[in-house]
């Protein structure tokens, strides 16, 4: 699995995001679709930006019992999608079903991630509103492993903690991390931030990178600048 930069399209139509990825004529960006696009446009739009050469990350976070999130990973593996992700705080046996939903006939499946805090959640609302008492590091850890158990194939996280995800579950083990700024580049309501060439020094297998393209006044020089500082 090689290292890549995944652009978040996060646009609210389908008309807006075509009009996005035609300005790329050469390289073919790995292209992440979140809740808002997906829901506004359907599973058509991943069939269409599919058909048009693009990798894609289906950003869906699902998070319900097993056997729901089984049967709906299993219309997300008919998508084709190259990627996808679910809560890791749905448990073991969740992110087990999760895989057996995902995996085809022939044994191929997409590429299956675990979001573990989100990093809207700070340690108050983590101790106030889920009761969980732990330093917000070691839940995020222990969230890792866990999802390393039922045998997903990384996590999301903060490009601040990759190094530690892969001491603690493995350098095979997929680290796909927001939080990408140019250095001379806006950071937005993003606070924990690295750049594409120290995401590549520490370790990232994938940066998740929307705004410092979507919104760069020529986004397919914003986009090659991300690839060459984090891939070659
Ligand atoms: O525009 P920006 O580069 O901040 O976009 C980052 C993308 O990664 C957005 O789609 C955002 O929802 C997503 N994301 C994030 N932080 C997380 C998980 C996902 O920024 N912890």
């Amino acid at each position: 699995m090689g290292k890549d930069v995944i652009v978040a399209c996060d646009f609210p139509s389908k008309a807006q995001v075509m009009d996005f990825l035609d300005k790329f004529k050469e390289r073919k960006p790995f292209v992440k679709i979140g809740m808002e696009l997906f829901y506004a446009e359907g599973p058509d739009i991943v069939r269409e930006i599919k058909a048009r050469g693009h990798k894609i990350f289906l950003d869906l976070k699902l998070h319900d019992i097993p056997n729901t999130v089984k049967s709906s990973m299993r219309v997300l593996s008919r998508l084709d999608v190259d990627m996808c992700n679910l809560h890791a705080a749905g448990t073991v046996s969740m992110m087990k079903a999760a895989l057996e939903g995902l995996t085809r006939e022939d044994g191929t499946r997409p590429i299956l991630i675990a979001v573990t805090q989100l990093t809207s959640t700070d340690q108050a609302a983590m101790e106030s509103d889920l009761l969980i008492r732990e330093p917000i590091a070691n839940v995020v850890m222990h969230y890792a492993s866990r999802a390393k158990e039922a045998g997903l194939d990384g996590v999301v996280c903060s490009p601040l903690e990759a190094e530690k995800v892969h001491s603690v579950c493995g350098d095979g083990f997929l680290t796909v991390t927001p939080g990408v700024r140019f250095a001379d580049g806006d950071r937005g309501d993003q606070k924990r931030v690295m750049t594409p060439a120290e995401a590549k020094k520490i370790g990232s297998d994938y940066i998740v990178v929307g705004r410092p393209i979507t919104s760069a006044e020529d986004p397919v020089s914003a986009y090659n600048r991300c690839v060459c500082e984090f891939i070659d």
